[in-house]
């Protein structure tokens, strides 16, 4: 399962909700995010993100979040897939394809194309997409600011309004091309309203089989084929 959404979107929140719950029924599940995830992922996380270095131009940027994600696939989640564990994770592919691919202009296809190589096309089972209108989303950012131990803004969050209205506008269309394997919320809801609605299609899409023993959800290409997940 992946959650995704723009800066602000409250993703982290319900992915650690959903990993709670999961773990409540007895599953096994790794809860992990991106660009991070392992050694090397939170290592490219604060090079890209760090508003502090050199600017990056955008095709670095697209390849430094992919090496994050293969290393991730390759190290953590496809293990964890093979030994029967349940992965969640904040944000993956359809963040670049959202970001590098809409905001930086890369265009969606190529970024689409790198990642397919990076992860070798594991895809999730299912992708919640965290859909906040982009006033919201900077109001939300500005006030998690000046919180208590709050950081500025990373690299991507100071960019201005237009760069996060395109990358919204490719979260959506990215999800409408395949509505079977997403579930957009408005993000706008409450905490608990979210979580609940996120709980019903996940709680579907293990068909019942919460509480007992179940192999590793994630999914690939074929999700129905074993061979898929690798
Ligand atoms: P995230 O950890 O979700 O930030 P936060 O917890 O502060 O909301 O994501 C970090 C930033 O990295 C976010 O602005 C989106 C960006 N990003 C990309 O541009 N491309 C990617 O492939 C990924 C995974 C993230």
């Amino acid at each position: 399962m992946a959650f995704e959404g723009g800066d602000g979107s409250g993703k982290s929140t319900q992915a650690r909700l959903l990993a709670d719950r999961l773990r409540a029924e007895g599953q096994d599940v790794l809860l992990t995010r991106e660009p991070g995830g392992t050694e090397v992922g939170e290592r490219l996380r604060s090079l890209v993100l760090d508003p502090a270095h050199a600017p990056i131009d955008a095709v670095t940027e697209a390849l430094i979040f992919a090496a994050s994600r293969s290393a991730h696939v390759r190290q953590l989640i496809d293990p964890a897939l093979r030994s029967g564990r349940t992965v969640v994770t904040d944000r993956y592919v359809d963040s670049s394809v959202a970001y590098q691919g809409a905001g930086r202009a890369l265009g969606p296809d190529t970024v689409a194309g790198l990642n397919e190589w990076a992860t070798d096309g594991l895809h999730p089972d299912l992708t919640v997409l965290l859909d906040v209108d982009t006033t919201t989303a900077a109001a939300r950012r500005a006030a998690r600011a000046q919180s208590p131990g709050g950081t500025g803004p990373d690299r991507m969050e100071s960019e201005p309004e237009a760069f996060h209205r395109s990358i919204r506008a490719a979260f959506t269309e990215r999800a409408a091309a395949h509505p079977e394997r997403y579930l957009v919320l408005d993000a706008g809801q409450a905490v608990p309203e979210l979580a609940s609605a996120v709980w019903g299609r996940v709680a579907h899409l293990f068909g019942g089989q919460l509480g007992g023993q179940l192999g590793g959800r994630f999914g690939g290409p074929d999700d129905a084929g074993g061979e898929a997940r690798r």
